[in-house]
């Protein structure tokens, strides 16, 4: 199934451009179901239908049934959720969440706080993308759109796959060695809650199972990631951050969408001329840091973008001859390249910056720090018997050169 997810900062326009592209889609023929994996839901107020944690059906009404643009096809359907991500929590961490709050409780830290700090960060966005995962698997869609949180929180949600999952595996190591010497005389002794294998099969079934179906969802070249901005600077910078760190984890990202973009026609008044001209340099501007993303646009509406009929127009104007579910870009992924010298590996990593770069290599990783992230990439098994030799950064490629260790060294 085709995934398609929207992020970019705090209200411009990501739950408008999901709604509106699962529209689209379902009127082109789509089977397609559209997922609100951002806490603070909107989703049902933009398709005007209560919406709830469980995929529901969104009919047109007469009017868009009738009407000559709004054709609604018998095949395409769509469907919409809001994923209650306390539920969902609760549900797959159940027992690791529970073991957590005795803990805390029994550090004397207070009922509400407990529960706060036993959910993890992270937990939650990891278990909106198990419910959004499950929906996708159960549900025979041929497209699953899904409106994220702003920027920080859905790079979380995308890259804690693969993060958590090394963390969790080396602690449930250590705990798993902690308790087989601990438990047995430990439990009449100590009041400290110890975990219980239930605890420990939970976690596992978690790591070795969950965090594997969502790692292979979310680098499966099916599902791309799409950044939205308005055009204005601040927007702009966290959107190129957002590129950066996606790529970083190889996550592939396939267009850029431009909304709120002023209509030619008023762009031609006189009253709007400056603000229009600094848009079109914005525009060109984008067109050019994203290269080779196309930029989709979507002009600022008059009113509100709500309803059905609205966000089809709305739709129509962003895809116009695209199809919505298509892959619009392909993203480069990490490759290596034998030289004379050794190997050499190219990571796309662009807008990086040479100063907020670190790349070491730890043991049978290569450890790459940007700004504030960290991935560890696993080398290759014949790359383990060669030593970091350089490491430049390149027009927004990472070129790390490897040399075969010396004999005896
Ligand atoms: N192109 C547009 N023209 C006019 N109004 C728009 C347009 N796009 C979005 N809006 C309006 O702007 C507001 C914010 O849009 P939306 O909720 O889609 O943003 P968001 O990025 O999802 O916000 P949040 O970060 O809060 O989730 C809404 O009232 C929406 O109707
Ligand atoms: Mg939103």
């Amino acid at each position: 199934v085709r995934v398609v997810l929207y992020t970019g900062k705090g209200g411009v326009g990501k739950t408008t451009t999901a709604a509106a592209t699962a529209v689209c889609a379902a009127r082109r023929g789509l089977h397609t179901l559209v997922a609100s994996a951002d806490a603070a839901h909107s989703l049902g107020d933009v398709l005007e239908q209560p919406l709830g944690p469980e995929p529901q059906l969104v009919t047109p009404g007469p009017s868009l049934r009738a009407s000559r643009t709004g054709a609604w096809p018998q095949r395409g359907r769509l469907e919409a959720i809001e994923v209650d991500a306390r539920v969902e929590t609760e549900r797959h961490w159940g027992a690791i969440h529970e073991y957590l709050f005795r803990i805390f409780r029994y550090q004397g830290i207070e009922d509400v706080v407990a529960d706060e700090l036993a959910l993890l960060p992270g937990a939650e966005e990891l278990t909106t993308l198990l419910a959004v995962e499950a929906w996708a698997q159960a549900g025979e869609y041929d497209l699953v759109v899904v409106d994220c949180a702003p920027t920080g929180s859905a790079l979380r949600l995308l890259t804690l796959p693969e993060v958590a999952r090394g963390t969790l595996r080396f602690l449930l190591r250590v705990q798993r060695a902690l308790s087989a010497v601990v438990t047995p005389l430990a439990r009449n002794l100590v009041p400290l809650p110890l975990p219980d294998t239930r605890v420990f099969r939970d976690a596992e079934d978690f790591v070795y199972q969950k965090l594997r179906t969502l790692r292979q969802r979310v680098s499966d070249p099916r599902t791309t990631t799409r950044l939205v901005v308005t055009p204005e600077r601040m927007v702009i910078d966290e959107a190129l951050r957002a590129h950066t760190d996606l790529a970083l984890f190889e996550l592939p990202c396939d267009a850029v969408v431009m909304n709120r973009m002023l209509p030619e026609a008023a762009a031609g008044e006189a009253f709007f001329e400056d603000w229009g001209r600094l848009q079109e340099e914005r525009r060109r501007e984008v067109e050019q840091l994203f290269e080779p993303l196309p930029v989709l646009q979507a002009p600022l509406q008059d009113d509100e973008v709500t309803g059905l009929e609205r966000l089809a127009a709305h739709g129509e104007a962003l895809f116009a001859e695209r199809a919505p579910q298509d892959v619009l870009c392909s993203a480069p992924h990490v490759r290596f390249e034998m030289r004379e010298s050794g190997v050499r590996a190219y990571l796309p990593m662009p807008h990086a910056r040479a100063d907020a770069l670190e790349v070491v290599r730890v043991d049978d990783a290569l450890v790459i720090t940007h700004a504030s992230r960290r991935r560890s990439l696993a080398l290759p098994h014949p790359l383990r018997h060669f030593d970091l030799a350089a490491v430049r950064l390149e027009a927004g490629m990472l070129e790390v050169d490897f040399v075969r260790e010396e004999a005896g060294s």
